[in-house]
């Protein structure tokens, strides 16, 4: 191969699909400052801004984790983004349930679950930490629509 050629690969490939590198390794996203302050036996919603830099754009998006402990030792954190087609879920306290309005996807309050509508897995975990008092989430996005959980970004 040519030095042209050498050169020309990298470049051709950043015109042709800028954002085709999607391989930036997880973000740990600080959600709790403390611990000690979570809500115990109900999901908690956090929201957090997520810098992307495709090339040449740097764009902020809004994400979003749902927390659950029952004794702020043990923690799980659920991708806020619908395995189904990706939508946002809330919560149904009355129901102790996730509902998706999209589609109508049920998922259990505590376990992710699926327990009714066309969502073809449970809601995605997410790999959690403590350090210092401190929650962190090792955010990822997951392919929509498949029975696997299968990692995207
Ligand atoms: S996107 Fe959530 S049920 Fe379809």
């Amino acid at each position: 191969m040519t030095i042209g050629g050498l050169v020309g690969v990298p470049v051709l490939r950043a015109l042709v699909s800028p954002g085709f590198d999607r391989t930036a390794p997880a973000a740990w996203i600080k959600v709790a400052d403390d611990i000690n302050t979570l809500d115990l036996g109900v999901p908690i919603k956090v929201d957090f801004v997520e810098v992307v830099n495709d090339v040449w754009v740097e764009s902020r998006l809004l994400r979003s984790v749902w927390l659950y402990t029952e004794d702020a030792q043990a923690f799980t954190a659920f991708s806020g983004v619908c395995p189904h087609l990706g939508c946002s879920f809330f919560f149904e306290a009355d129901k102790k349930v996730f509902h998706c309005p999209c589609h109508h996807g049920l998922f259990d309050g505590k376990s992710g679950a699926v327990l009714g509508g066309p969502p073809p897995r449970g809601l995605d975990t997410l790999e959690v930490r403590v350090e210092d008092g401190a929650l962190f989430v090792k955010h990822r996005l997951f392919r929509p629509g498949i029975s696997t959980k299968e990692v995207l970004a």
